[in-house]
């Protein structure tokens, strides 16, 4: 069987997917996206342009009309990709708490949805492609070549989350980042348009206590049957 085309990542905000995506990407020469780039950027926008987060029309009229555009890294400061929203690099700006409070809701609104699920399936149309997100098995790419869901209990991945905050000598306590995860996690897995949820085909993936080698080790035991994509 040939190596998939496109491999889909979900998981809740932390679970490890990005970084699984970004090595898997990289070990296969594949592309990888990260697709919680789009909502954060257009929340991005709604809030620099005094757009209220309530306004479900003016937020999805953004999320219609920003150009968002990911790239290969334009500077040596630890970023995986470089983002822009209408040109302008927002790569740290949409990693902000203000940001991070608000996307949920944004990301809930049928129509910024739907704006955004249309250009990540013609990203994906691509292929050779490893592509991250909350419905990329269930929505986006349901036919994806494979499918992972990446688990790990709120506790671990708040610690994660907070010690890339103090590595970036950002001042935020432990407990902060901890509710305003469950707070995440519970808007993105019951809002009624392509909630959180594994795909019935997803091989489930559990990193509480792993070690990104020990996760790419089971990953690479998981890809071991495949063949590399001819294009
Ligand atoms: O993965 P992340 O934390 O950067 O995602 C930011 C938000 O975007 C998160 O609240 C869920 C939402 N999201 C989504 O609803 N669907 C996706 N495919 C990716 C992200």
């Amino acid at each position: 069987m040939n190596r998939p085309s496109v491999i889909a990542i979900d998981g809740a905000a932390a679970s490890g997917k990005s970084t699984i995506g970004s090595k898997l990407a990289r070990q296969l020469g594949y592309t990888y996206f990260d697709t919680g780039v789009m909502y954060r950027a257009v929340t991005w926008a709604a809030l620099q342009g005094g757009v209220s987060i309530e306004d479900e029309a003016e937020v999805t009229e953004l999320a219609e009309s920003l150009v968002i555009g990911v790239t290969p890294p334009t500077q040596g400061d630890g970023r995986q990709y470089t983002v822009y929203a209408d040109g302008q690099d927002v790569t740290w700006a949409i990693r902000q708490p203000e940001v991070d409070a608000a996307v949920s809701p944004v990301a809930a609104y049928r129509g910024v949805r739907r704006a955004l699920t249309q250009q990540q399936r013609q990203i994906a149309a691509n292929g050779r492609m490893v592509m991250v997100g909350r419905d990329i098995g269930t929505v986006v790419v349901p036919d994806a070549d494979l499918k992972l869901y990446i688990q790990a209990s709120v506790e671990e991945r708040a610690r994660r989350r907070y010690q890339e905050r103090q590595a970036r000598g950002e001042s935020v306590t432990y407990e902060e980042i901890l509710t305003s995860m469950r707070q995440r996690d519970q808007i993105d897995s019951h809002r009624d348009y392509a909630p959180l949820r594994r795909a019935d085909d997803a091989i489930i993936i559990d990193t509480d206590g792993l070690d990104i080698n020990e996760v790419m080790d089971r990953i690479e035991r998981l890809l071991g049957d495949f063949e590399p994509a001819s294009s």
